[in-house]
């Protein structure tokens, strides 16, 4: 699998969002996730399904907990290997056929999802469902819309994207065997064009 508008920007994506986190509550829900996964009863790695530079990959590991990250765009890849080189990173999309056999602890996907297309979204999780046992937290992070019960294709700079309504990706996740746990809803400011939706969720 390529990515190829990721490799395209990759230089340009890593100088544009030195820091992955461009309000307080986008770290403190991260924040926040990683509480919940350290609380959980479950052990294993938290995968970071497009991990992109792998900065939040690092955040996550800077709290203490062991971590892996995918992604489809290798030049992507390569600066998260370069800034992060004591952590393990693979090339992969979110189906995770590449996926070694680990012991997936969490999920967080955050604004990668957003590039799949909606049809093959609830394949995507139902797999993931039987990579995780039950207690297993998931985070999903994406650009939303109030338009209730919709997905959207918007204009995103760098590869097909689309956004969702916070309850069809509920919906979607619980479809999938995922019990939403929280969500976080942002408003559009002047780095956001659109709501962002942040949804916790635990597999049953
Ligand atoms: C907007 S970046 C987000 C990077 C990182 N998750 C973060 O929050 O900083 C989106 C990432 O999703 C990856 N991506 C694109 N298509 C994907 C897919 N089908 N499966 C998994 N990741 C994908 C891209 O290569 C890119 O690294």
């Amino acid at each position: 699998m390529e990515q190829p508008g990721y490799d395209a920007l990759a230089n340009l994506y890593a100088e544009t969002f030195p820091n992955p986190y461009l309000t307080p509550l986008e770290r403190q829900v991260i924040a926040a996730f990683a509480d919940l996964v350290q609380e959980s009863p479950t052990e294993g790695v938290v995968l970071d399904v497009g991990c992109g530079t792998g900065d939040v990959t690092a955040d996550l590991a800077d709290k203490g907990l062991d971590v892996l990250g995918i992604d489809p765009s290798i030049e992507m890849l390569s600066i998260a290997r370069r800034k992060y080189p004591h952590l393990d990173f693979i090339h992969g999309d979110a189906h995770l056929d590449e996926l070694p056999d680990v012991t997936i602890r969490a999920i967080l996907a955050r604004f990668s999802l957003i590039h799949i297309p909606p049809s093959e979204v609830a394949a995507v999780l139902d797999y993931w469902s039987t990579r995780i046992s039950s207690g297993a937290l998931v985070v999903v992070a994406c650009q939303s819309t109030d338009a209730a019960g919709e997905v959207i294709e918007f204009d995103h700079v760098v590869a097909r994207a689309w956004r969702w309504h916070p309850d069809r990706l509920a919906a979607t996740l619980a479809d999938a065997g995922f019990d939403e746990v929280w969500r976080t809803v942002s408003r559009p400011d002047a780095n956001h064009r659109f709501p962002e939706v942040h949804l916790v969720a635990r597999r049953r």
